[in-house]
């Protein structure tokens, strides 16, 4: 069974050393974390051991892959507290799932007259398939703003959702810059009270708490495997069966149909009407190791470790004078301390955290317009996980620390607060 206390060990590539001998800090996990061995053997097993094409097979490998495809499902529809198996979509990833709740949900229920509401601090993959739509379709889309402090009220949601009465209401469950975990539950229920349909990107929530979809009872709740220590080329959509039944599908072949004709089509039952062609079946095969592990190790004791080494790193960064910290002070927060210095780009921090083993993300991280509204291009962002240790939150303080001064004017230097 593993537990927190010894994970990194489970963990191979956290053994490699950079620039010739320097330990490895991974710090970018809310771009895509790492795997442990479980989830690389099951890939290699289902290639070495029973690989099939799903669901079409009348021979052994293909039932025994099918079988396992189907398990996982089982057990993501578990650990995300589904109440049918069938309302777990697998998709390319959490931008897939997002693009085909706007095409075949939205094609069907937006119209021109219509309003899509989302927050500013979407990543892109929760803008642009709306932008998109709405080229074509012709409706508005209207975004909620940040205050101050970086926080969206739930005040502010309800008089939003009460003067624009959208559609549709998108919003991330955690940014994936400021750190902010928003609340799921209420903001879904204040929508359905104004009759909107609820989307959670929950892409940045899934490493780090249970997501729970029937408390939460958004209509449609989004994840990518990668984050949660499974597999990149695989994403989740959970669907509440009634309107997956209304949607058309989406994408079209093979999979997807109950019979075909020259004339047309019928199609699957949930899911396979949103599963069309090859799915893919040792990332679902290895995302079930994924969630199972991070299940046995306990998602509220990973939440804890990493919130205590993103706390110590953000009390450390705001020490130091010249370096500011884009995201509350106070509030429910994530792994992620995303932060600028005063006197060098993201870029060249970056490079020089790298050049010490620390490896972090710079840019604008797919929020141009979260960036823009707060006067911002670039900032770099450090992200913790279950592995990470509180000596590489320490190394982090201090190689910033280090790149302030050395980035700083001639006399200004030498004034970290510490
Ligand atoms: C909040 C959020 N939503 C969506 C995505 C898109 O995920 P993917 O690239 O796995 O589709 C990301 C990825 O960084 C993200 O952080």
């Amino acid at each position: 069974m593993p537990t927190l206390t010894h994970c990194r060990d489970d963990f191979p590539i956290l053994k490699r050393s950079v620039n010739d001998g320097t330990p490895l800090a991974f710090l970018d996990n809310a771009a895509s974390t790492q795997r442990p061995r479980s989830v690389i053997n099951a890939i290699s097993e289902c290639y070495e051991k029973y690989y099939a094409n799903v669901h079409r097979g009348i021979h052994t490998l293909s039932e025994e892959s099918t079988e396992r495809y189907e398990n996982s499902r089982k057990s993501v529809a578990t650990f995300i507290g589904a109440k049918h198996d069938h309302e777990v979509i697998y998709t390319a990833g959490a931008t897939a799932a997002i693009n085909t709740v706007a095409r075949s949900w939205g094609g069907q229920n937006l119209s021109s007259s219509d309003t899509v509401l989302l927050t500013i601090a979407e990543h892109h993959a929760n803008i642009v398939p709306w932008q998109q739509l709405a080229a074509e379709i012709g409706f508005k889309i209207e975004y909620l703003p940040l205050q101050d402090d970086f926080q969206i009220e739930t005040q502010t949601v309800r008089e939003a959702l009460e003067r624009h009465q959208p559609k549709l209401f998108a919003f991330t469950a955690a940014s994936n810059v400021l750190g902010t975990s928003f609340p799921v539950a209420d903001w879904t229920k204040l929508a359905h009270q104004q009759g909107s349909t609820v989307l959670v990107d929950a892409a940045q929530a899934a490493p780090h708490q249970p997501l729970k979809v029937q408390t939460w009872d958004a209509d449609f709740v989004v994840f990518s495997g990668h984050k949660v220590c499974g597999p990149t080329g695989i994403g989740v959509l959970h669907g509440k069966e009634d309107l997956l039944e209304q949607m058309p599908p989406f994408l079209g072949g093979g999979g997807m149909i109950n019979r075909v004709s020259t004339e047309g089509f019928t199609t699957a039952s949930l899911p396979d009407k949103f599963e069309a062609g090859t799915p893919p079946i040792a990332e679902a095969i290895a995302l079930q190791a994924a969630v199972e592990y991070l299940s046995e190790i306990g998602l509220a004791e990973i939440d804890e470790h990493e919130k205590k080494l993103a706390k110590r790193a953000e009390d450390g960064l705001r020490q130091i004078e010249g370096v500011t910290v884009i995201g509350p002070q106070t509030g429910n927060k994530t792994g992620i301390v995303s932060f600028v210095l005063s006197h060098a780009h993201a870029h060249d921090v970056a490079h020089s955290l790298s050049g010490r083993g620390i490896a972090v993300r710079a840019g604008h991280h797919c929020t141009m317009p979260l960036h823009h509204a707060l006067g911002l291009t670039a900032t770099t962002r450090a992200s913790f996980y279950l592995y990470n240790t509180l000596d590489e939150a320490e190394l982090l303080i201090q190689s910033v620390a280090d790149i302030q001064q050395k980035f700083a004017p001639q006399g200004r230097r030498r004034r970290h607060r510490n």
